[in-house]
C-alpha cells in the first residue's frame, strides 16, 4: 500500500493481552482516544488457556514478596494502588462466579473466557478500540509523539504503551518485539530466561524415573534462594507440578534442588520408631504408608537402600535413607524452555521506568507494562495481578 491513512489516537497500546486490555479500558474511561494493536487473531490468548482454562486471575495474598525483579521495590506502588481486591470487584461487577482453589489462588468457576469477555466489554464500554491481526512494521519517535506503521495504516499517538508480554509460548503469539522496541529507545534488558517451567533430567535419571510418569506427591522443593511446599509431578520428560515450577524460577543451570519427600514427617524418628516397632518390615513397606509405593520402590533402587529387614539395617544406613528422603538432591539437566514456560524472567530494566506511571525515564511518552518488564510473579495468580496493576496505573497516567 503506497498511500496510507494516518489515524491519530491519544494512546496506542501494542499487545491485547492482560496488561494491554486493562490499560486500554482504564485510559479510555478517562476520555482519551485509545487503540490496542495485536498481531494475534484473538485478544487475551494466554488468559484463555491459563489456569487449565479457568484462569487463576489473582491471588488473595498478593504482596511485593511474591515477585522477582532486579529491583524488588519497583512493583510496590502499582500493586498497592490497584490491588487484588480491585480486580475482584471488577469480576464481581460482571457477575463472574469464582472460587479460591488453594493458597489464595482465585479461579473462575466456569471459564477463562469470562475474563476475556469482561476486559473486552470494559474496552468497548469505555470506547477503546482493539485491532487484531495487525502486524507492526515500524515505530518512530516524532516531535509530538510516535508513529506506528502497519500494513493497513500509519498511526500517530501521543503516548505509546508496550504491552507485548514475554517470550513464553511462542505458539500463542509471544515475540521479542517489546524488548527490541525498548532497545530501540535506549533501554537495557535484564537477561531473560524461562520461568515457571518444568525441569528436564539427565538421561540416567530420566531412565530411572521413567515408570513414575504421572505420579504426584506433596513435597517441599528448596534451594538457597527459596522454598515451596506444593505438589511435585513426575512426567515422561522430567519433573513438573507446582513445586517444581515455582523453584524453577529461582534455579540456575548446574544447581541442585533439594526435595523433602515427606514434609509432614520427622523422617529419622519415623524410621527409628519403625525399626523398634516393626523390626521384621523392610524400608519399602514402611515408607509405602506415606508415599506412593511406585515412588518408594524407584527411590529404593535409585538410592541403593538396603533391602534387609529394618532390624538388620544399621543406624548409619537408616540415617542415610532419612536424609535422602528429607532432602532428595535432584540435579536437573535443564528446563523445557519457552515452549512450555508460563513466564519470562528478566525483561525491560525497571530502573529505567517510573514505578508510579510505568513511563520510560529515557523516552517521554513511552510506557512499559506487564510481563515485558523485569517483574515476574510466583505461580498462583500473581502474574496476572501484575498485569492488572501495572496496566491500571499506566492507564491512569498516560
Ligand atoms: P500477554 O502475553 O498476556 O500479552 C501480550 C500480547 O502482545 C499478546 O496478545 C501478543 O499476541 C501480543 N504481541 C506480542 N508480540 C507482538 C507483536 N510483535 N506485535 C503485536 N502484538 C504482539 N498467570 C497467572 O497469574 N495465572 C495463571 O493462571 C496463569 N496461567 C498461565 C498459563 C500458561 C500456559 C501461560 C503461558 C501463562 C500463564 N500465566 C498465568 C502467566 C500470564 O499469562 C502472563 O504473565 C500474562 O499474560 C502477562 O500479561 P501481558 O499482558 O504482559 O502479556
Amino acid at each position: 500500500m503506497s498511500e496510507q491513512d494516518t489515524i491519530t489516537f491519544d494512546t496506542l497500546i501494542i499487545g491485547a493481552g492482560a496488561a494491554g486490555l486493562m490499560c486500554a479500558a482504564t485510559a479510555a474511561r478517562r476520555g482519551l482516544s485509545v487503540v490496542v494493536l495485536d498481531h494475534a487473531k484473538q485478544a487475551g490468548k494466554k488468559i484463555l488457556i491459563s489456569g487449565g482454562g479457568r484462569c487463576n486471575f489473582t491471588n488473595m495474598y498478593t504482596s511485593p514478596e511474591n515477585f522477582l525483579s532486579e529491583n524488588p521495590h519497583f512493583c510496590k506502588s502499582a500493586l498497592s494502588r490497584y490491588t487484588q481486591w480491585d480486580f475482584v470487584a471488577m469480576v464481581d461487577k460482571h457477575k463472574i462466579p469464582w472460587h479460591e482453589k488453594t493458597l489464595g489462588q482465585l479461579f473462575c468457576d466456569d471459564s477463562a473466557k469470562d475474563i476475556v469477555r469482561m476486559l473486552m466489554q470494559e474496552c468497548r464500554d469505555a470506547g477503546a478500540k482493539v485491532e487484531l491481526r495487525t502486524e507492526i512494521f515500524a515505530v518512530d519517535a516524532q516531535r509530538s509523539g510516535y508513529s506506528v506503521k502497519t500494513a493497513q495504516a500509519e498511526y500517530h499517538c501521543k503516548n505509546l504503551v508496550v504491552a507485548c508480554g514475554g517470550l513464553s509460548m511462542p505458539k500463542l503469539g509471544a515475540t521479542p518485539f517489546g524488548y527490541k522496541l525498548a532497545e530501540q529507545f535506549g533501554h537495557s534488558i535484564v537477561p531473560v530466561r524461562a520461568g515457571l517451567v518444568p525441569f528436564t533430567l539427565h538421561d540416567t535419571d530420566k531412565q530411572a524415573f521413567a515408570d513414575l510418569s504421572g505420579v504426584a506427591s506433596d513435597v517441599v522443593a528448596s534451594n538457597e534462594k527459596a522454598s515451596f511446599r506444593e505438589a511435585m509431578l513426575f512426567t515422561h520428560r522430567g519433573l513438573s507440578g507446582p513445586a517444581m515450577l515455582q523453584i524453577s524460577s529461582f534455579w540456575q543451570p548446574g544447581e541442585t534442588v533439594a526435595v523433602n519427600l515427606l514434609p509432614n514427617e520427622e523422617v529419622l524418628t519415623l524410621l527409628q520408631t519403625a525399626k523398634v516397632e516393626q523390626p521384621r518390615s523392610g524400608l519399602v513397606s514402611v515408607l509405602s504408608k506415606y508415599l506412593p509405593k511406585r515412588l518408594v520402590q524407584v527411590l529404593a533402587n535409585y538410592g541403593k537402600w538396603p533391602t534387609k529387614k529394618l532390624a538388620d539395617i544399621s543406624n548409619v544406613d537408616i540415617e542415610r535413607v532419612a536424609n535422602n528422603l528429607a532432602a532428595w538432591p535432584i540435579k536437573p539437566n535443564g528446563t523445557e524452555g519457552y515452549r512450555t514456560a508460563e513466564v519470562t524472567i528478566g525483561g525491560v530494566n525497571v530502573n529505567e521506568v517510573s514505578s508510579k506511571t510505568m513511563e520510560s525515564k529515557l523516552q517521554p511518552g513511552l510506557f512499559f507494562i506487564g510481563e515485558v518488564l523485569d517483574v515476574t510473579g510466583w505461580l498462583g495468580g500473581y502474574n496476572f495481578q501484575w498485569a492488572w496493576s501495572s496496566g491500571w496505573v499506566c492507564g491512569e497516567s498516560v
